[in-house]
């Protein structure tokens, strides 16, 4: 979250004081349909069909989008090998396998390694548009679709964010969004949101979103069959500061992208790194300058040189599948009969997260260094980034 003021505040006391916390409410009564004017509004703003504003983040939405599709035991799910755990985990929640794939330059799954990784069992893929930087979605879609994968695109990291023209999210059969602290919105701490334009995807996820739809108002307008499931639905406050959050969300993407832009054309002729190759650069929502080096030792020298604030992606935590506990050690859910590696119908599925299971990622992710982009800086503290940058690529 970059930006929040006295407009999140007040439409908050509106909530507040009108006492009508719940998503579902009366307008008689002073109900101010905060999450259902968000969630409209949101989807026409990526011109799409339905969306749904969720507790629980953009785990709870991978969560609803893999159960809408009907994603489950004796299913494998392909999951980039850089992505934050939840892609992964998420697919441990509905009973399936996720399957690494490798990522390429563009820190976005690579679709030659994606397509040589589907098997017999592969019902969906995750491409994830890591830091704000669209995948190769014309690539990974066309291969999707002549082999019958379903797509859920993880657009966590990439709020606003677009492919050739078109928002990120809305590419694929279903797209989720994190409006954690960390992203580029935030409606609270927490908070995500799933997007579709499949109206049964749409009925599905929502019933598993609202433990089986009981407090949709127009419930009995669902064509599918309503089903027992989890409970992540927003209330009104969250939906309050999504609302404000999203007005904000252009001039943010506005800034970050001038800011970034000015570093990137800064190093264009440096000799000693390059700027990360990208999907579509119009499109990247600029929170990080992505620069690539020869090898490790260089990547480091340029990460650690004075005012850089540089980041090593091997060092970039649960990101990197290596770091992966406890889904490493199969550790999942509270109870073993829970715990979907050892399903009778997911025996023989591929659960290879060992270090060799994605070699080529890791040495990307070893020479790859991010720099972090803030939208506020002034045109004189990004004269100052630039300054340092240039001088880092002068360091021996
Ligand atoms: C790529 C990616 N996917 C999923 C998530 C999960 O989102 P949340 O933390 O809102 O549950 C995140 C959050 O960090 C993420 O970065």
């Amino acid at each position: 979250m970059y930006r929040a003021g006295q407009e999140e505040v007040d439409e908050v006391a509106k909530v507040i004081l009108s006492k009508q916390w719940f998503r579902v409410g009366d307008e008689k009564d002073g109900h101010l349909r905060q999450v259902e004017r968000f969630e409209e509004e949101w989807a026409e703003k990526l011109g799409v069909a339905h969306a749904i504003l969720m507790n629980g983040g953009g785990t709870a939405g991978l969560v609803c989008a893999l159960a809408a599709l009907g994603i489950g035991p004796g299913d494998e799910v392909i999951v980039p090998a850089y992505t934050w755990l939840a892609t992964a985990t998420s697919v441990l929640a509905v009973g399936a396998i996720p399957v690494l794939a490798e990522v390429d330059e563009t820190l976005g799954l690579d679709p030659d390694d994606f397509a040589r990784r589907i098997g017999l069992h592969t019902k969906a893929v995750i491409p994830v548009h890591m830091a704000g930087r669209p995948a190769n979605l014309e690539a990974i879609l066309a291969i999707a679709r002549q082999r019958g994968v379903k797509v859920v695109e993880d657009s966590c990291q990439a709020v606003g964010g677009s492919y050739k023209g078109r928002r990120t999210g809305t590419w694929g059969d279903v797209g989720v969004f994190s409006f954690n602290q960390y992203k580029i919105l935030s409606t609270g701490g927490e908070g995500g949101c799933l997007v579709t334009n499949d109206r049964k995807l749409f009925e599905r996820a929502f019933i598993y979103h609202d433990s089986g739809a009981a407090f949709r108002p127009k419930a009995g307008e669902l064509q599918e069959p309503i089903f027992v499931a989890q409970q992540y639905r927003a209330g009104e406050v969250m939906g309050a500061i999504a609302s404000v959050q999203m007005q904000r969300l252009d001039g943010i993407l506005a800034d970050l992208r001038r800011a970034r832009n000015a570093l990137a054309e800064a190093l264009a002729d440096a000799k000693t790194v390059t700027v990360a190759p990208s999907n579509d650069p119009a499109g990247d929502c600029g929170v990080m300058l992505t620069l690539t080096f020869r090898d490790e030792a260089k990547a480091r020298v340029f990460a650690t040189a004075p005012d850089v604030g540089g980041l090593v992606l091997i060092d970039h935590g649960k990101h990197v599948y290596t770091n992966w506990e406890p889904l490493r050690a199969k550790r999942i859910s509270h109870h073993t009969d829970m715990n979907p590696f050892f399903f009778p119908k997911n025996k023989g599925l591929r659960a290879d997260y060992s270090d060799t299971a994605c070699p080529r990622t890791l040495e990307i992710l070893r020479r790859t260094v991010y720099v972090q982009i803030n939208p506020d800086w002034s045109g004189e503290q990004i004269a100052s980034r630039v300054e340092a940058l240039q001088a880092a690529t002068r360091t021996p």
